[in-house]
């Protein structure tokens, strides 16, 4: 057996924060990786009140973590930790990997690139396309961010109003794209949905347990419109089998999942993960549910 086999006083530590934690796939892709590349790291899940935030960041540092996911609820309120943020995690407005460089802490948003890469994999081209978003929160920011670049209008449409103008606003500064934020009222949904090619719901409505809810009544979908749900417990949605039966294309938040783990691991490691690896093990643990 070699030293890279046993954790060891040389073994480096990766992890992932959250409030709660216990949902996290991240522990079961990253160490699937990890043991497959025989690398001498371990990828633990940490569960950090949110009055000890600033306590964990501490710790970061202490224990020499080298990479660290951050997901809900520390995505925002983690930068004021940081010493430095990629400019596209800082637009945002949301870190959910950082890099420990001897106790220097960079931050970076991967959702946004890994949410893109997904649509792009899965063949679709988001240019000159007519988006609606449900939701306003983290993900929808992330999502809305980098399709802003090429697609031709976005309307976000959230419970909370106000959150969805604010991101309107905000993307209407940044980018020449016709963008509305609205509530997301069943006429919205209804008259909304006519025009899209392309549905994301970036809400948890139809995540575990919750598994027969969906954020947009069936009857509301158009076989030509892309179904993107980025909830992935389950792989398959309440939305998107309503899409399916209507002969909609769709994918799964577990494309996005992985590939914001696989750009996080890539960074920290200097090593190229095996991706289908990684969906593998999710795909695995959550059969075994
Ligand atoms: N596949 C992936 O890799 C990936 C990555 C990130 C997130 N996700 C999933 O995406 C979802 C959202 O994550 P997030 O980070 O964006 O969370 P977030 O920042 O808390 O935002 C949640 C959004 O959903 C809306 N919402 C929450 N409960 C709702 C309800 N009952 N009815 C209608 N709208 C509701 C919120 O509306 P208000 O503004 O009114 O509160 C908000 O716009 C989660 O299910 C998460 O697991 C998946």
């Amino acid at each position: 057996m070699s030293e890279k086999d046993i954790i060891s006083s040389h073994t480096k530590v990766l992890c992932v924060i959250g409030y709660p934690i216990e949902h996290s796939m991240s522990p079961i892709m990253h160490n699937a990786v990890i043991r497959e590349l025989k690398l001498n790291y371990i990828y633990l899940a940490f569960k950090v009140s949110p009055n000890n935030l600033n306590l964990a960041v501490k710790g970061f540092r202490a224990f020499n973590i080298k990479g660290i996911n951050v997901t809900l609820p520390f995505k925002q309120k983690i930068m004021n930790y940081l010493d430095d943020i990629d400019p596209i995690a800082q637009k945002i407005g949301a870190v959910n990997a950082i890099k420990n460089d001897n106790g220097n802490l960079s931050g970076r948003n991967t959702d946004a690139e890994a949410a893109k890469n997904a649509l792009i994999n899965a063949g679709y081209t988001t240019s000159g396309k007519n988006l609606l978003i449900l939701g306003a929160g983290g993900a929808a920011r992330a999502l809305t961010y980098i399709l802003a670049e090429d697609i031709n209008k976005i309307i976000i449409a959230n419970r909370t109003e106000k959150r969805a103008i604010k991101l309107a606003k905000e993307l209407k500064k940044n980018f020449s794209i016709k963008v509305e934020g609205k509530r997301n009222s069943i006429s919205v949904l209804k008259e909304e949905s006519k025009k899209a090619d392309i549905l994301i719901n970036t809400t948890p409505l139809g995540m575990y347990p919750s598994v027969e809810k969906s954020p947009i009544p069936a009857e509301f979908l158009h076989k030509d419109l892309i179904v993107y749900d980025i909830v992935y417990n389950p792989l398959e949605t309440k939305l998107m089998k309503d899409a399916t039966k209507i002969g909609c294309n769709t994918i799964g938040g577990l494309d996005m999942l992985v590939n914001q783990g696989a750009l996080a691991f890539e960074w920290w490691t200097n090593k190229k993960p095996n991706i289908d690896l990684m969906k593998n093990k999710i795909i695995e643990f959550l059969g075994m549910k």
